[in-house]
């Protein structure tokens, strides 16, 4: 395929616009090695520590953590990997220690691996001081919080990438260069979603050496995410996390490059899966068996787009189930479904037959997946986590935009407040914002196939 990304694009798109590994050569790696920071070094935080601290590339300069036992896991991740102790910051578990740590400066970057309410204030404040930022998905919580994420990140100029690892799965990136090729035709319909059995991660019995399951305890007496994220499934109803889906499908059908989202409609079945999950492992008169969760069990998104597709989203955290992202990319040639790695292309499936899809897989892989799959190897969510971090810091080496950047961000992650505004609304269907403030018309689809990377 040919690289659709010129110099001239690249000086005219601004820290917004770009993928790192569409850089023209002559622009490419200006710095050999950076410094990054981390905000929050919990089970996610130390994943992602890992990939950065098996690159020779990267310094991991300053740790921030409030939780001193996960703090010390970090330091210790960093100590069987021989490299210098970073300086830290939150021992004094000040919720604010980020900002002593962002004033210190000397960091090329910053990764944000904290609680989904700290993610909007903690990239902001990068910002604002000119610190490159990573951010783990969500970006914000409320509507207002993700344009405060956009015009900070537009008036600072400061790179901003949300850190959503499906859209490096192996087969979502291959299946990108198949959309590309045009392989399903024209697109017309898409499904994703997040649908994993969470309540082992919503509720523990607080001891950090057992952080899923063994209690149904949440809040100050829970461990990990069940410290917070369990809060959200107490008082919020929607889509609370849509940019594993999203990232995918937004990439798929080019949104916000030449493309938007014009509406959105939310429904919400019942909630039961959680109390349930309390009263089963912990009892009837466990404490806990008296919250009442707003959060449905599956929660069911439409989104319509400019050209004409429609795109369904599904949040499913709450009940006995398989993991599965539930992907399904379709067009007037035919579709792929990734729960049965099946792909079905008329003229070349026999008629009203799925085939497999490692055929399409083999042919159609990424040439990133080509160059790096060993690399990746053992790396989180099966190497796409490697990717993940591996976009953020080429794009700071070279100094170039990010692969998925602010517009991106937003877009996606703006689907929950929507998402809670429709359910409120008795399931309304409501306008979605333009972020781009009509750049989506002139603004080209860049993300991450080009073959020389
Ligand atoms: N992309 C993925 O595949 C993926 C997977 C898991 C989690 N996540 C995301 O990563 C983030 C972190 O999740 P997690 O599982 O690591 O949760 P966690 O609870 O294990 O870790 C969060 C850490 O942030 C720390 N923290 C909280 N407030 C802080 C503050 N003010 N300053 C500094 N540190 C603070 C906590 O002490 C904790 O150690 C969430 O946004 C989550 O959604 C993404």
């Amino acid at each position: 395929m040919k690289p659709v990304f010129t110099r001239r694009d690249f000086i005219a798109a601004g820290a917004a616009l770009a993928g790192t590994m569409m850089l023209p050569a002559a622009l490419a790696a200006t710095r050999k090695k950076v410094r990054i920071g981390m905000i929050g070094t919990g089970m996610r935080g130390q994943v992602l520590l890992q990939e950065l601290l098996r690159r020779d590339d990267v310094e991991v300069a300053a740790l921030c953590d409030i939780e001193p036992v996960m703090l010390g896991k970090a330091l210790g991740q960093v100590a069987k990997f021989g490299k210098p102790k970073p300086v830290t910051y939150g021992e004094d578990r000040d919720p604010q220690a980020y900002r002593r740590m962002l004033d210190a400066g000397k960091l090329d970057g910053i990764v944000i691996a904290t609680p989904w309410e700290w993610h909007a204030p903690m990239a902001i404040a990068a910002m604002q001081a000119k610190i490159p930022v990573g951010c783990e998905v969500v970006a914000g919580i409320t509507l207002q919080d993700h344009w405060d994420v956009l015009n900070t990140q537009l008036k600072t100029g400061t790179p901003y990438m949300l850190l959503e690892n499906v859209c490096f799965r192996r087969d979502v990136m291959a299946v990108l260069r198949m959309v590309r090729a045009g392989v399903f035709g024209e697109l017309v319909h898409l499904q994703g979603g997040y649908q994993h059995d969470l309540r082992a991660v919503k509720f523990n019995s607080g001891d950090p050496a057992r952080p899923y399951g063994g209690g149904v305890e949440y809040g100050a007496k829970g461990w990990s995410e069940a410290r917070w994220r369990t809060e959200h499934s107490v008082r919020r109803n929607g889509d609370l996390y849509p940019s594993h889906g999203i990232g995918p499908c937004a990439m798929y059908t080019n949104i916000n490059r030449g493309n938007r989202f014009t509406r959105i409609n939310t429904f919400a079945t019942k909630a039961r899966g959680l109390h349930d999950y309390v009263v089963k492992q912990g009892g009837a008169s466990h404490p806990n068996a008296k919250t009442a969760f707003k959060l449905g069990d599956v929660v069911t998104t439409t989104l319509a787009c400019e050209n004409g597709e429609t795109i369904i989203l599904q949040h499913d955290t709450s009940l006995p189930r398989p993991y599965s992202i539930g992907f399904r990319v379709q067009g007037t040639h035919g579709l792929w479904m990734d729960l049965n790695e099946s792909i079905h292309i008329e003229g070349q499936s026999k008629p009203h037959e799925w085939d497999a899809f490692q055929a399409w897989q083999d042919k159609y892989e990424h040439p990133l997946w080509r160059k790096y799959a060993k690399t990746a190897e053992g790396a989180g969510h099966g190497g796409m986590d490697f990717f993940v971090i591996h976009a953020f810091v080429e794009a700071l080496k070279a100094q170039a935009p990010m692969p998925i950047d602010i517009y991106d961000a937003v877009t996606w992650s703006a689907i929950t407040p929507l998402s809670e505004q429709s359910i409120a609304q008795n399931f309304q269907t409501l306008d979605f914002p333009d972020f781009t403030a009509g750049q989506w018309k002139s603004r080209k689809p860049i993300f991450a196939f080009d073959d020389r990377y």
